[in-house]
């Protein structure tokens, strides 16, 4: 399916066409759909979001305004992990609905602040067809401003992850690596990651597995806690 939106009038098209009753309601994203394309303006030009994606991975951060001093923090802190999301063939982009000249002056106090060099554009969402297609304004929290939403897109342009943060809270960026390790790591092997894991630690063998074919599958070892419970030290994975 070609979902790709331009501007207004073809939003206004998918508007009408998925929107239903009196009161406008957008389609529910859920994990594994499709995320939507879309063109947005942003401060690196005009992009059309798959092409921008292309093979890499997607993370796709709203955050409530420019110049406001938790997303200084955040999108500095993006930009300071640029060579971590690199090594993870990661591409991100940020979108609130500020306009583009605020965001290319507030990069100059970002990268001032934080040391850094913002190095993925920031969408200029000022009729908010981004933030309506991924839901990320929740009128029962503001109105006006996008939440903090983060979005971890596949290369196949499947959505992984959805989490949403209060405008208050800044987000936690380790945890964003680490879901993006896990899901590297369970999309190449058939296990999953136990609470709280953490890059070479041990993970959990798929239940799909029997312990005896898992011996052979994963030649670090294999400790059954419980016939349902089987742990393996992390295969490897490149980086
Ligand atoms: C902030 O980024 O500091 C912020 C933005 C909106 C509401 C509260 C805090």
């Amino acid at each position: 399916m070609n979902n790709t939106i331009t501007r207004e009038s073809d939003f206004i098209n998918l508007v009408s066409t998925i929107y239903y009753s009196k009161k406008i309601k957008i389609m529910t994203l859920n994990l594994g759909d499709e995320a939507p394309n879309f063109q947005a303006n942003t401060s690196h030009g005009l992009i059309n979001f798959y092409n921008f994606l292309g093979d890499s991975w997607g993370l796709l951060l709203s955050y409530p305004a420019d110049y406001t001093p938790v997303c200084t923090t955040e999108l500095g802190r993006t930009a300071q992990l640029s060579d971590e999301f690199k090594k993870r063939n990661v591409k991100a982009i940020a979108v609130s609905v500020d306009g583009i000249e605020d965001h290319y002056q507030w990069v100059k106090d970002i990268n001032e602040v934080k040391e850094t060099e913002v190095d993925f554009p920031l969408i200029a969402d000022h009729d908010r067809l981004v933030s309506t297609l991924y839901d990320m304004i929740h009128p029962n929290a503001s109105g006006t401003q996008t939440v903090r939403s983060v979005f971890i897109i596949d290369p196949q342009k499947k959505i992984r992850l959805m989490l949403t943060y209060p405008a208050s809270t800044g987000r936690n960026f380790h945890e964003i690596l680490r879901v993006i390790d896990s899901l590297q790591l369970t999309d190449k092997y058939r296990v999953a990651t136990p609470a709280d894991w953490n890059p070479d630690e041990d993970v959990i063998i798929s239940n799909t597995i029997k312990t005896e074919d898992a011996v052979e599958q994963f030649p670090k070892g294999v400790y059954e806690i419980k016939p349902y419970l089987r742990y393996t030290p992390q295969p490897d994975i490149e980086k």
